[in-house]
């Protein structure tokens, strides 16, 4: 569908303006939080909100609030989106002022990847009794029993796996097992475990969630357990997971329903406070997956209530593998 000429003038005198037009360009790789935004445009934040706010009500860029924080995306459809992201397209990305934001974006998530990292690395030896302080482990690991279905599975790929649970829990019914981390601490302690347990099907390797090199296909169970929050694109590592989950498998994703206990981002190094359906469905794909969504009650009052998000890959269709090239 063609846009009105009054429409393409709203969107390009909404994009035509500097600051707006690198916020954009920024947007375009990566949902953002507006104060990630200001670190990175060395601006303050009024005048940053200013800009979203403009562009926002141009419907180039979504906003969606995330406990005290307001994280913004480009829009993803739309004949305004697509008009911009060819402009977008057409800079030169060697262009000073966009290679320098790209730059800083990145040393931004080094900095937040490195802070993270250490937490995971301290904390690797607390990391089982920290995992259950605030929510009934038992109950979760039941749920996922039951979500997984009692097997065999052929292989079982858990996706920062952390000190190894999802691998004693599940392995037992997978003929093989990978446990990807990017913590060796944290790999040190899940061979440790998988070995205390007996589980030789279980190899850990060091691996990043957002680029596994494992094949497509390569599972018949995935598992995404209490990872996603801590990640700078939660999308694109749902992405990966779904692409290497084979069709006719599952792909379980454990984590907690929209929440506002702010204190996880600064003691705990959360990025974002919980995930809602919507988000989660729309990041898996229409009709790649059928999704069936568990809500296990609160426990503790800790104000935290866990997802179980359990994606059965539709088997063999056109439309799993369009969505998960897409
Ligand atoms: C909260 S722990 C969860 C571990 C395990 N799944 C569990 O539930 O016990 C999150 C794990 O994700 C790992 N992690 C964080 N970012 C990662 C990435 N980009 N790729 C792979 N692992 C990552 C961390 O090192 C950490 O071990």
């Amino acid at each position: 569908m063609k846009l009105r000429a009054s429409q393409a003038v709203e969107v390009l005198r909404a994009a035509g303006e500097p600051t707006r037009l690198r916020i954009l360009a920024l947007l375009a790789r990566e949902e953002l939080a507006v104060l990630e935004l200001c670190g990175v445009l060395d601006q303050s934040q009024p005048r940053v909100s200013r800009h979203l706010k403009l562009l926002a009500e141009a419907g180039l860029v979504e906003r969606f609030p995330d406990g005290a924080w307001v994280f913004y995306r480009l829009t993803g459809g739309g004949q305004g989106g697509g008009l911009i992201r060819e402009v977008l397209d057409r800079i030169d990305p060697a262009d000073l002022v966009f290679a320098r934001d790209a730059e800083r974006l990145h040393a931004v998530f080094a900095e937040r990847a490195s802070v993270a990292s250490d937490y995971f690395a301290r904390n690797a030896a607390r990391w089982d009794e920290i995992r259950s302080l605030y929510i009934a482990e038992g109950d979760v690991e039941d749920a996922i029993l039951q979500a997984a279905g009692p097997g065999p599975f052929k292989r079982l790929v858990d996706l920062g796996s952390g000190t190894g649970r999802m691998l004693t829990l599940l392995g037992p019914r997978a003929g093989a097992a990978l446990g990807l981390d990017l913590s060796q601490q944290m790999l040190n302690i899940a061979r440790n475990h998988v070995s205390e347990a007996g589980l030789k099907v279980c190899e850990l390797r060091h691996g990043d969630i957002f680029g596994t090199r494992l094949p497509d296909a390569d599972a018949d169970l995935v598992v995404v357990h209490q990872v996603l929050h801590y990640l700078t694109d939660p999308a694109a590592a749902v992405k990966e997971a779904a692409r290497i989950t084979a069709p006719g498998g599952r792909l379980i994703i454990v984590d907690f329903a929209p929440h506002k206990l702010e204190f996880l981002r600064e003691q705990h190094q959360h990025r974002r406070l919980g995930f809602s359906d919507a988000e989660i469905r729309r990041w898996l794909g229409e009709g790649a997956f059928d999704i069936r969504v568990e809500t296990l009650p609160p426990a503790r009052d800790a104000g935290l209530t866990v997802k179980i998000w359990t994606a059965a890959k539709v088997a063999d269709s056109a439309a799993a593998r369009q969505r998960t090239a897409a």
